[in-house]
């Protein structure tokens, strides 16, 4: 293909891909199957890499991370972004429409009359300002102080739902010259539920709201952490344009749509503000059904000149404000403060709450984290506390009633000696954490249902109640005398027939050739989910390397970051956890790089989705044949996904499925097509 032939073929996949990112990530109306989609990504990224002269930064290809920043600059905004005043009752609301109707001049008189407001969600994220020129996204920043604030454009440009070239239903030419939108970036609350499972099992801080973690992916120095987490974007204000005056706030959310960025379809324009306040009431019932979060409306008059008369205060404009909702906080008591030990021998304080309704849901216990957060919040046994359900998940404690402390309290201290097992706490940055590490009786039991559970070592058959009896009869003592195990000391547990101490024996034989990378994340180090698990083993290839590397080669690791740096490096330190890896090795675990299963893998490539009822097998075991078959097992539909099994009760997955063209069978097909997998 000569040049001027790719210039047009480059031209016209980069306008169908737009178009289909659209419907996809802002109509939420897909049109292309996912494999017809990567094809056409595909042609145009190797279209590009053949003529990169032909690339240009608003190229769908561009969306795709970049490599990991030093910090952030800042950017002056093209228009200070200014902040609302927020009111909490109808009372405050009606004594704002009066300001407005006087400074208008409508208050009294011939000329008396409501004035229009648009009503919005007011949403609660993380606020950028995005600046384009000649309809091309250049930038975008954070607010800061209002003046200035960070360059974010590569994480922002990882968002789908920011149109990196406009669409032109908008107002013609209105997009010529310089334009800065502004909106909020979100996460939606599926997402940040996944997102916080997964940081919790790798037994990292999970995030306490959804606007926190949308800021916080907004802010991150590596952009491909940002392209993982899904952020959605809505835009609600045209803060500059060159060329266009919009005459009205409603024309102005018109003209962001047909541009082609999200504007929710719920905004209201209101010739009353009887509408307003109705609209206020609507949508803070629907409010705990939408997916993401919201605090409040926004209430704007909608005439822009109107809006020019009434002008400012010195931050905020006097023509729009925020009737807030009320928030999700409670007071209540604190009856005591408990020290639990997680799975690497971490202490967390957990306040256990005189139960309390927090607008509909039971609150009675809160995280407080660590001993900094205790001294930083002075949280004491017996304290009245104002508590929040933040982003709807994790109850927070937000600050003591100091002036009604009850006599005779004292600070909390996280103990010197470990609760569970008695051996010495030692404190490590923020964490402390009980010294009894892989080897000590402390977490063995924890640590040992991780170790043998699925996605770790996997050995079936060995039960929560059948790791609780092996170390109350001392018949183990760490992780390696599992394999030393004999059918008569199985013999003398609960439920155990010939058979199945056979069977356990098999399993835990079976398991002695791991996975490299399963086998560190069976070892329960602190950081090391299985992402990291992955990371480690694909660097390292062998466990010889990785027990001698230290923490700044670690660090080194691209995905690897100084926290799970230090905690890889302290466990490989530590004599003890050396001891238990030796004596594995002396037992005959010996972890594989690359131990796939042998036999067909007639699933190979396939990513799938189970939904539904299965009739013959529990679905983990399912997916466990699906992965031995050689497939990935994803959570839910995305265009990745190129497999759904489907069954009896099948709901919504099922419905998404089709609606991207996924491929989908039911139970009988699976097992067809598995036949034979070992
Ligand atoms: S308009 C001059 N509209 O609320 C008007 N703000 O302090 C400026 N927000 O930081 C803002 N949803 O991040 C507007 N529909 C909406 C909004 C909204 C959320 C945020 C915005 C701002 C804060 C108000």
């Amino acid at each position: 293909m000569d040049h001027k032939q790719a210039r047009l073929r480059i031209a016209a996949l980069a306008a169908e891909i737009r178009e289909h990112d659209h419907r996809y990530y802002v109509l939420d109306q897909p049109t292309i199957a996912d494999a017809a989609y990567d094809k056409l990504l595909r042609e145009l990224g190797e279209l590009e890499a053949a003529h990169p002269d032909l690339r240009t930064p608003d190229s769908p290809t561009q969306r795709v991370a970049g490599g990991l920043r030093k910090g952030f600059q800042k950017v002056r905004h093209l228009k200070p972004m200014l902040s609302l005043d927020s009111l909490m009752s109808e009372a405050e609301v009606r004594e704002f429409d009066a300001r407005v109707r006087k400074g208008l001049g409508l208050d009294e008189g011939l000329f008396a009359g409501d004035v229009a407001y648009v009503a919005e969600p007011k949403y609660d994220g993380l606020s950028l300002e995005l600046v384009y020129e000649d309809g091309v996204f250049v930038r975008a920043s954070t607010r800061g102080n209002g003046e200035t604030g960070e360059d974010v454009t590569a994480n922002v440009r990882t968002i789908r739902a920011v149109p990196l070239r406009l669409r032109d239903d908008g107002p013609a030419g209105a997009a010529k010259g310089t334009m800065a939108v502004r909106g909020e970036a979100l996460m939606p609350l599926p997402e940040f539920e996944a997102l916080n499972k997964r940081l919790i099992a790798a037994e990292q801080e999970p995030f306490a709201s959804a606007r926190n973690s949308a800021a916080g992916t907004v802010r991150q120095l590596d952009p491909a952490i940002t392209a993982s987490r899904r952020l959605d974007l809505y835009a609600y204000d045209i803060m500059h344009a060159d060329s266009h005056p919009m005459p009205t706030q409603w024309a102005m959310l018109e003209a962001l749509r047909g541009w082609g960025f999200h504007v929710e379809s719920s905004a209201q324009r209101c010739t009353t503000l009887d509408q307003a306040v109705a609209f206020h009431a609507a949508l803070g019932e629907k409010r705990d059904r939408l997916p993401y979060e919201i605090d409040g409306i926004v209430l704007k008059v909608d005439d822009r000149t109107a809006q020019q008369r009434l002008g400012m205060r010195s931050r905020s404009p006097r023509w729009a404000v925020a009737f807030k909702f009320p928030p999700r906080e409670e007071f209540t008591q604190v009856q005591d403060i408990v020290v639990q030990v997680g799975r690497t021998g971490k202490l967390t304080p957990v306040a256990q709450l005189r139960p309390v309704d927090v607008s509909g849901v039971t609150v009675s216990r809160a995280t407080l984290h660590n001993q900094d957060e205790l001294d930083r919040k002075d949280v004491r046994i017996g304290d009245w506390v104002r508590v929040r359900r933040a982003g709807d998940v994790i109850p927070e404690v937000v600050e003591v009633l100091i002036d009604r402390r009850p006599r005779g309290t004292s600070r909390f201290e996280l103990p010197a000696k470990c609760p569970v097992c008695g051996a010495k706490v030692e404190r490590e940055g923020a964490a402390h954490r009980c010294t009894n590490g892989l080897a000590g009786p402390a977490q063995l039991e924890r640590h040992l249902a991780h170790f043998v559970s699925r996605g770790a070592m996997d050995i079936t058959g060995l039960g929560d109640r059948t790791v609780q009896q092996l170390i109350e009869k001392k018949l183990v003592e760490d992780l390696a005398d599992l394999y030393h195990l004999t059918p008569i000391d199985l013999v003398s547990l609960e439920g155990f027939a010939e058979k199945s101490i056979d069977n356990l024996l098999a399993a835990i034989e079976a398991s002695k050739r791991p996975r490299l990378d399963r086998f560190l994340f069976a070892l329960g180090i602190e950081h090391v989910g299985d992402t990291v698990a992955r990371l480690l083993a694909e660097h390292f290839g062998g466990l010889a390397g990785l027990v001698e590397t230290s923490e700044e080669q670690l660090q080194e690791i691209r995905g690897i970051g100084p926290e799970v740096a230090a905690s890889v490096a302290h466990f490989f330190g530590s004599a003890r956890n050396r001891k238990v890896l030796d004596r594995l090795a002396k037992a005959g675990v010996r972890p594989q790089v690359d131990a796939r299963p042998k036999g067909p893998r007639p699933l190979e490539g396939e990513i799938m989705v189970f939904t539904g009822g299965l009739e013959t097998m529990p679905r983990p075991d399912a997916q466990r044949l699906a992965e031995r078959a050689g497939a990935k097992i994803a959570g839910g539909i995305s265009r990745k996904v190129t497999l759904v099994v489907a069954g009896p009760g099948a709901g919504s997955k099922l419905d998404d499925a089709q609606r991207l063209g996924i491929a989908v069978i039911d139970e009988a097909t699976f097992l067809a097509r598995t036949k034979g997998v070992q």
